[in-house]
């Protein structure tokens, strides 16, 4: 890898976003309220959320899930792409980021579409399924990565064939393919992806990437 890739990498994604990513002042107001309140910048970048918001409107997806919804700079996309008729549930821990994102869903004009869910993702997941709740068409996983081999069970049970599971950071700086590394984040990506690997009813594939935020991956799973 070049030295300054990262800087390359930075200028790319600034490159493509100036290019395919219209001035957006709504989207710009929820990263200055996000950096604002001190939440980490961790939100998926620019080209990521266009990329979330083409997979939903080219698979039709109306109702999709999120786990870990920070500031609600990627519910934003999701939002928008499901359209009027489409409805988003977000799973957020922390009271702090659920009234920052409540906010912007109330400012960025998604707040009739978007319910945040405030508490442990894996309690919200368990009181979906006990509601029945209809099968969902697309599953954002972004929340804590060491429970994303639990966050893949409770997806397989709110899905139906042709649901779209992505699941940020898989990749890590490539941390992942470390079997020794006792992070519980890299520890849970190696089980999930253990998992999916196992799963029939899952056929998956990963895309790494590289950005303004580093280096990472998405992983991206369909429900056969
Ligand atoms: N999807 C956001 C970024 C999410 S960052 C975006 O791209 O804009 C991860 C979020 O997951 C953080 O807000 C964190 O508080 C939340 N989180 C961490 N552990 C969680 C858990 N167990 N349940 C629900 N949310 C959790
Ligand atoms: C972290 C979490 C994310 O969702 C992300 O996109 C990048 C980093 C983190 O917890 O460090
Ligand atoms: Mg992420």
């Amino acid at each position: 890898m070049p030295k300054n890739a990262t800087e390359v990498w930075k200028k790319v994604d600034n490159f493509f976003t100036d290019a395919l990513i219209p001035a957006d002042a709504a989207l710009d107001a929820v990263v200055a309220a996000n950096r604002n309140a001190e939440l980490p910048a961790i939100d998926v970048t620019p080209l990521q959320g266009k990329f979330l918001e083409l997979l939903i409107r080219a698979t039709g997806a109306k109702r999709v899930l999120e786990m870990g919804t920070l500031g609600g700079y990627s519910t934003i996309w999701l939002a928008r792409a499901v359209g009027e008729d489409g409805k988003v549930i977000t799973l957020e821990r922390e009271k702090r980021h659920a009234e920052i994102a409540q906010r912007n869903f109330d400012n960025a004009g998604v707040a009739k579409r978007v319910e945040l869910r405030i508490g442990p993702a894996s309690k919200s997941l368990a009181g979906l399924v006990a509601e029945k709740t209809a099968p969902f068409d697309f599953i954002f996983i972004d929340a804590d990565k060491a429970s994303y081999p639990e966050y893949i069970d409770w997806s397989l049970k709110l899905s139906r064939p042709g649901t779209l599971i992505i699941a940020d950071n898989v990749v890590r700086d490539g941390k992942v393919i470390d079997p020794e590394n006792p992070d519980p984040n890299i520890k849970g990506v190696r089980r999930f992806t253990e998992m999916v690997a196992a799963e029939p009813r899952l056929s998956a594939t990963v895309l790494q990437t590289v950005g303004s935020k580093g280096y990472d991956g998405f992983a991206i799973a369909m429900v056969n």
